[in-house]
């Protein structure tokens, strides 16, 4: 028998696998497709204070290997999110609840984690500092040392539970970023958000996304965040959410070789909506294949 579990700051997930959010909807969503108690964890859209329509459309440009979005954070408001949307998946899923929360400016992520930490039903606070799709926000806040460090300790002040900040790829140095907000409080770090990126449309002579660029995700951008999780682990005592390209259980096995505790499933979701399931069915027999017994035995096993 394969022992899959691990512990995320005190939160035992049965095994590492993790919807990234933005790509599972509010969970609810995915009950119809399968039993999403199977999963580890699922960490829900992005919220911000209030409701937002998103970004124009077109939001999305298909690549090679990948994809581009620039949806824009669409999503209810934190009031709704907390009153219908973790109410409605706690309905159907018994497993952890990880609330991603986003902001245009400190006072904002504040509010947001000061209501989502008084929500019993969720376990983890998922700081995202890192969306590439919103001016003045997200982003902003994660590609400077001291801006992500004060929005950590800012939202460490007014939460108990573990607080989980998602680092930006778009860096030159992601050590001394993932350092700063170590030492600013944060209980963890997902990495890596998505890497900005742009498609032209050559007959219309136009951007193909409205808002000109996106995220890139998807399968291409693997071996960019095993090597930003590789080198935060390393460098950082707090436990690493790996998220960017992992579409296979060997990616998840690779994943936590390189450091990381959790695995996050991101675009790979929106290609097959089957595919945290099918990897966690898949886990096994590839860790009977490595030899492994427990996976929480080879986290950060590669130096
Ligand atoms: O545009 C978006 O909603 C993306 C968010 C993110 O990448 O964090």
């Amino acid at each position: 028998m394969k022992n899959l579990e691990v512990n995320l700051c005190g939160v035992k997930l049965d095994n590492p696998v993790v919807p990234a959010s933005g790509t599972f909807g509010f969970g609810l969503e995915m009950a119809d497709v399968y039993d999403i108690n199977v999963l580890g964890a699922i960490s829900i859209k992005g919220t911000t204070r209030d409701p937002r329509f998103g970004n124009p459309t077109p939001r999305i440009a298909e690549c090679e290997a990948g994809m581009i979005n620039s949806v824009g954070l669409q999503n209810p408001g934190v009031d709704a999110v907390i009153a219908e949307e973790i109410p409605e998946l706690r309905k159907v899923y018994r497993k952890p609840i990880i609330a991603n929360v986003s902001g245009f400016g400190i006072d904002e992520y504040v509010e947001c984690c000061s209501k989502m930490d008084k929500v019993d039903d969720v376990d983890i606070i998922e700081v995202n500092v890192s969306c590439p799709n919103v001016h003045n926000g997200g982003m902003a806040f994660g590609t400077s040392c001291e801006a992500a460090a004060e929005v950590t300790r800012e939202v460490k002040a007014v939460t108990h539970k573990p607080v989980f900040v998602k680092l930006s790829p778009n860096v030159t140095d992601i050590v001394s970023i993932a350092r700063a907000v170590e030492d600013a409080g944060a209980d963890g770090i997902t990495l890596i958000n998505t890497l900005l990126g742009m498609r032209i449309d050559t007959a219309r002579r136009r951007p193909v996304i409205a808002n000109k660029m996106g995220g890139f995700s998807g399968r291409a951008v693997f071996p960019v965040a095993l090597r930003m999780v590789y080198q935060v682990a390393n460098a950082c005592q707090v436990p690493v959410m790996g998220c960017g390209g992992v579409a296979t259980a060997s990616d998840v096995i690779e994943m936590m070789m390189a450091g990381a505790t959790a695995v996050q499933v991101g675009a790979e979701n929106l290609r097959n909506p089957f595919a945290c399931k099918e990897i966690i069915e898949a886990l096994p027999a590839e860790m009977e294949r490595l030899g492994i017994d427990s996976l929480s035995d080879i986290i950060g096993i590669v130096k």
